[in-house]
């Protein structure tokens, strides 16, 4: 056992941490619920007529005193037409971050998701990020998100990395070793039309490789959730809402309107894969016309029969065990358990090392850390 620590020590870099290089995705043994080859096709076998039309909207960065007011205004009591909660996931990173308004997406039935500690720049340590460094902004994250805004442990289960930057391997090795069930950071350009569904990580992907580097190792579990691009009036694609190269004007309400709906049309005209709205709150903040936009695509959705506003978490589960329209609209509401939150404020907050001299305040559900959490120190212990 000891030479074995021993060599695995001195030849770690080579050989030990190697992960198996993924094959060509074999059908007959990967099967659901828990093995999907990347693909184009219905999970189920099922006609696009009887798939329900999934939407997803999502919302990235921290939860501020601004932003949880459009939040509020925007996304609380809607429904969808099988009268279920719509739902909306948010993807937040800890610096600057309200727990306490966590505590609150959380109780409204939103799903809390995870987008690392830092956040840093540049865009390269994100791309050269090693398992270890995702274990520590993704991994720990986990457990400071559920500490500070006092919800389940169990409740998170997906992550993005911030600016859509993929570390190959180690974006879904951090799924896989944190007990996650999804990443939703992978962007796809060429898979849209068909779009690409839900897969797992067992074998090679198809999906083409927008932002390098992608993953070649078999990571059994890893589900991809791909971000299926819009385009714009000029044909180029867009990854978010507010990085369309060529947008309407942002005052113009209806053209926004229009450009949401025809790409929400290619989806649910064609092959119903999950359609994304993807938001930077900022951005709706500034153009109110734009944000008029999006509300009015959310109220069309929520009185569509066969589409469903939801959280990203559903439709890995629904991809998972797939149920046509009739059986999908007779299950049950999704339920969960509310958590209280006794409000702290804390500060002010010695950053230690990595901003000598800096304090922060933060609003977090349980008693207040002894310095501002952090990397290696996610607790603030
Ligand atoms: C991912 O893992 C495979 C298999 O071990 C390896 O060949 C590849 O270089 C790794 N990719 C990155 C970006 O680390
Ligand atoms: C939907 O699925 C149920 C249960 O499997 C089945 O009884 C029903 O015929 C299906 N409906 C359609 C339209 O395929
Ligand atoms: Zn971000």
């Amino acid at each position: 056992m000891k030479w074995c620590a021993v060599i695995c020590l001195l030849f770690a870099l080579v050989a030990c941490d190697e992960l198996p290089l993924a094959e060509p995705c074999n059908e007959e043994l990967c099967q659901l619920p828990d093995c999907r080859c990347s693909s184009t096709d219905i999970p189920g076998g099922l006609q696009a007529r009887d798939t329900p039309q999934f939407v997803l909207v999502t919302v990235d960065d921290n939860i501020n005193i601004l932003n949880i007011v459009t939040y509020r205004e925007i996304f609380y009591n809607r429904q969808n037409s099988n009268s279920c909660p719509s739902g909306v996931t948010f993807y937040i990173n800890h610096e600057y971050n309200n727990y306490v308004f966590v505590n609150e997406l959380y109780n409204q039935g939103f799903e809390i998701a995870l987008h690392s500690i830092t956040h840093q720049l540049p865009v390269t340590y994100w791309k050269e990020a090693t398992e270890e460094v995702m274990a520590r902004e993704f991994g720990d994250q986990k457990s400071q998100m559920s500490h500070f805004a006092n919800i389940p442990y169990e409740s998170i289960n997906g992550m993005r990395v911030p600016f859509l930057e993929l570390g190959g391997n180690s974006t879904y090795q951090a799924v896989a070793n944190h007990g996650l069930l999804y990443d939703h950071t992978r962007v796809t350009i060429e898979n849209v039309d068909p779009g690409m569904w839900p897969y797992t990580l067992d074998y090679a992907s198809t999906q083409d490789c927008v932002i390098e580097p992608c993953p070649t190792a078999s990571i059994p579990g890893a589900w991809v959730l791909p971000m299926i691009t819009w385009t714009d009036t000029a044909g180029n694609p867009c990854a978010m809402v507010d990085d369309c190269s060529q947008p309407p004007p942002v005052t113009d309400e209806e053209a926004w309107f229009r450009m949401i709906v025809y790409n929400f049309e290619r989806h649910y005209l064609g092959t119903r894969a999950p359609f994304g709205v993807y938001i930077h709150e900022w951005y709706l903040r500034i153009h109110p016309a734009v944000k008029r936009a999006i509300e009015r695509f959310m109220d069309l959705v929520n009185n569509l029969d066969d589409a469903f506003m939801v959280n990203s978490r559903d439709v890995i589960e629904w991809v998972k065990n797939p149920v046509n329209l009739t059986e999908y609209r007779q299950q049950p509401c999704k339920t969960f358990v509310p958590t209280t939150c006794a409000r702290q404020n804390c500060g002010p907050l010695d950053a230690e090392e990595h901003q000598p001299g800096y304090s922060y305040w933060m609003e977090a559900c349980v008693s207040c850390p002894r310095v501002y959490p952090w990397l290696n120190n996610p607790l603030g212990l």
